[in-house]
């Protein structure tokens, strides 16, 4: 069952449940809030602080970083993360599959106030398929007649116990970029969290595992040769209004990512999906 909803100040979203698991996404940045296999518990971490209102990101679920991701380099002034989160999206499909999953298509073109803040026209589209795992396929085309450079990302917030419980498997070795300090690190073993973390990994391997005292999750990624990884820690967390001061403790973000020099360069007509299953 697919259903179109609206909370009472008018912010629209979409609410699935099928036989495999619900989901909740919001039209405003086609942003998936939440997903939760049933018998589970909801895969998504969402900040009891979150902002559902038109023009304010959604702080938790999977916010969708486009067309730059973190801050703009050449106009720092710029929204960070892009505008994308903050646009209205459109529904242009909604299906139940035969094998029971459902599949919701959302749509962002460029538009009068896009064009101030990226002077590009394109194409946005955002497949998620919500089954037994989640699928979200973010596809952009550029249909301007100069290529730009894209950089985005699926920036997910999981739910864990405690941030003291969780490892992160499957970036040992690999080289990244500490938005922290400005500098280039190898990975030493798997990922523990004792502080703020704020990283893009390069070369990830073809999946990426979570692991919690309660559960284990598996993310795999296509289109990508990035991974972020982020926890803004007590101090950062404190700063954000829409976020509690404890609410660091149980969230991670795994984002699959087009980031830093993994950023593609798109041709007139050419097409790039970044791609994320998680199971
Ligand atoms: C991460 C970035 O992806 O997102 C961090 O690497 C940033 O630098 C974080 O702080 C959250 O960003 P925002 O704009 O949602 O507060």
């Amino acid at each position: 069952m697919i259903r179109e909803k609206q909370l009472t100040n008018g912010f629209q979203y979409v609410e699935i449940e099928n036989s495999y698991a619900y989901a909740k996404i919001a039209l405003q940045g086609a942003h998936l809030f939440h997903y939760q296999v049933k018998e589970k518990t909801p895969l998504l971490w969402l900040s009891q602080a979150a902002y559902f209102e038109e023009g304010k990101a959604i702080r938790g679920g999977v916010p969708i970083c486009f067309p730059w991701f973190g801050k703009k380099r050449e106009d720092p002034t710029l929204p960070q993360h892009g505008f994308a989160r903050t646009s209205l999206w459109r529904v242009i499909l909604e299906e139940e599959l035969d094998d029971e999953s459902s599949h919701v298509r959302l749509e962002l073109v460029s538009s009068k106030e896009t064009l101030k803040l990226w002077n590009y026209t394109f194409k946005v589209t955002l497949d998620i398929l919500v089954s037994n795992q989640l699928t979200m396929a973010l596809t952009t085309t550029n249909t301007d007649t100069k290529p730009f450079e894209l950089s985005c990302a699926l920036h997910t917030y999981f739910a864990i116990s405690h941030i003291e419980h969780v490892s992160i498997e499957g970036l040992e070795g690999k080289q990244y970029y500490n938005n922290l300090d400005g500098k280039s690190y190898r990975q030493e073993g798997k990922i523990v969290l004792k502080e703020e973390v704020d990283r893009v990994y390069f070369e990830p391997s073809k999946s990426v595992t979570l692991s919690d005292s309660q559960k284990k999750v598996t993310l795999r990624h296509e289109g990508s040769n990035s991974v972020v990884v982020w926890n803004p820690w007590l101090e950062k967390s404190q700063k954000m209004v829409d976020m509690l001061d404890g609410g660091y403790e149980t969230m991670v973000c795994i984002e699959s990512a087009n980031a830093g020099e993994d950023a593609r360069m798109l041709k007139p007509g050419e097409r790039h999906t970044l791609k994320a299953m998680i199971v």
